[in-house]
């Protein structure tokens, strides 16, 4: 069964979210839009619209904070897109980096071969329509690219297929520039490119995509450690931004599916209506690459520790997730329809972590044809711009207000009123149980702050 058709998945008592509702979401108030829509499209490519670009800056902000900044042992970079093309025949992309795809001969689907189930596989028969399945033809997913100008001196190289190689590249110029002692890590959140061949499910499986990546560089005998203490964090840190806790889980790599570089694998999955799919890989890179790139680079890249004098090529444990992948997750976690108690439209909110939500506050005086109200919204407003982001909005009933930002994960909305007129306080309503304070203006900050960023 390929992702798309697996829609009869249920979690509980919660339904999951049909795809299609997010994609029209996004559309529809602005989070994502197709790539080059005028001229049809380019499938599994994407542009991000402004609040799309708000979630995904908070998205890769709060991942930095949790993995550079407040991590004494790990730093960051940011590399190029294009590097030098023996970087990726060093990593072996260039001769391993393949799909296989059959092809059926009756209603001439295409399959990748690790996505079909085993009794297709071993009776040669497609699932959508029982047809015969051609012979495996192999893919490579690098993406070609050309540096130069002068046709017979261009150099073919490729665009990145995996961020993390820039950190082997840069590994030794950080460990000489920022005085790094093993074990310590290299953070880098960049686009990655797959000539993927079968993109789809939205953001899910895209061509261009961006990745966040730790490279841990440890002493041999201390991988083990690492490895589960490197596992374990990441795991709690995915579920300290969902709502539905039970909706992650590990999976192992068994031998036949894992990576050519790793040695060890173990996926963070999430449910949603695609199934249990995956976010976020932890690999056990152990010396492959640093060993590769040593031989191909003909630079050595072993460490001698400073105590000991010992000289080796340190192993890595990876954490590789996708910004795309968790941009999706998070919207198919937080989006809920409400029934309403007074039978009108259903409720549509999302339910984004505060930190994490594009908008933080929206300003609304009760009426527009009341400039008191207005200008001191429109004051309020101004204020809160400038410690987050913030929307003044005046068009339509407050309850229709309400609603439109519920629907893109508002978590507070400030509400200026009569009262307001008479003693400088504003009512706070909060977005998931739609509870209303009251509260001075001048605490409005403090009490904003506090709620919608981390520390
Ligand atoms: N450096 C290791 C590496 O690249 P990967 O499992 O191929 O490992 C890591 O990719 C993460 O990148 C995945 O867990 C996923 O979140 C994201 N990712 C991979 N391919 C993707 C694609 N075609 N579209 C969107 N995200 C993708």
């Amino acid at each position: 069964m390929t992702q798309t058709e697996d829609k009869t998945l249920s979690m509980g008592d919660t339904p999951l979210v049909p795809i299609e509702k997010i994609v029209s979401l996004c559309k529809r108030r602005g989070f994502v839009y197709p790539n080059s829509e005028i001229y049809g499209g380019v499938s599994g490519i994407y542009d991000f619209g402004p609040l799309g670009v708000e979630l995904r800056n908070n998205i890769r902000r709060y991942w930095w904070w949790s993995m550079v900044q407040t991590n004494d042992n790990v730093v960051g970079i940011e590399g190029n897109i294009i590097t030098h093309p023996r970087v990726w025949e060093a990593s072996g992309h260039v001769e391993n980096f393949v799909d296989r795809l059959v092809d059926c001969k009756n209603c001439k689907r295409r399959w990748r071969v690790d996505h079909l189930p085993a009794e297709n596989l071993e009776q040669n028969r497609c699932p959508a329509c029982g047809g015969e399945l051609t012979e495996p033809r192999v893919f490579n997913l690098m993406m070609e690219t050309y540096i130069g100008v002068v046709e017979g001196e261009r150099m073919k190289t490729y665009l990145r297929g995996e961020a993390c190689q820039n950190i082997y590249l840069d590994y030794d110029n950080v460990l000489k520039s920022s005085r790094m002692q093993i074990p310590f890590g290299i953070c880098q959140i960049g686009k990655a490119f797959r000539n993927e061949v079968t993109p789809g499910n939205f953001l899910f499986r895209q061509r261009e995509f961006e990745q966040w990546d730790l490279q841990f560089f440890v002493h041999p005998s201390q991988m083990q450690q690492w490895f589960d203490y490197w596992k374990e964090r990441r795991f709690e840190w995915y579920q300290g931004i969902i709502n539905h806790k039970d909706r992650i889980h590990f999976r192992a790599h068994g031998s036949d599916e894992l990576a050519h570089y790793a040695k060890q694998a173990f996926d963070i999955e999430y449910k949603s209506i695609l199934g249990w799919q995956e976010w976020e890989g932890i690999h056990w890179r152990q010396d492959w690459d640093l060993s590769r790139h040593s031989q191909f680079s003909g630079q050595d890249l072993s460490y001698t520790d400073p105590e000991t004098k010992e000289k080796y090529i340190p192993w890595i444990v990876e954490t590789s997730g996708g910004v795309d992948r968790t941009f999706l997750n998070l919207l198919l976690d937080a989006y809920e329809e409400e029934p309403d108690p007074s039978g009108k439209e259903p409720r549509t909110v999302l339910r984004l972590h505060p930190m994490l939500a594009p908008v933080k506050v929206a300003v609304l005086p009760l009426q527009k044809n009341k400039e008191e109200l207005v200008s001191t919204a429109k004051s309020i407003h101004k204020r809160l711009q400038r410690l987050m982001v913030s929307q003044y909005d005046d068009v339509a009933n407050i309850g229709r207000r309400y609603r439109r930002q519920d629907e893109i994960g508002t978590p507070y909305c400030v509400t200026v009123d009569f009262q307001t007129l008479e003693d400088s306080t504003v009512t706070v309503r909060e977005r998931d149980g739609m509870t209303q304070i009251r509260l001075a203006i001048e605490e409005l900050p403090a009490y904003l702050l506090e709620r919608v960023t981390w520390q």
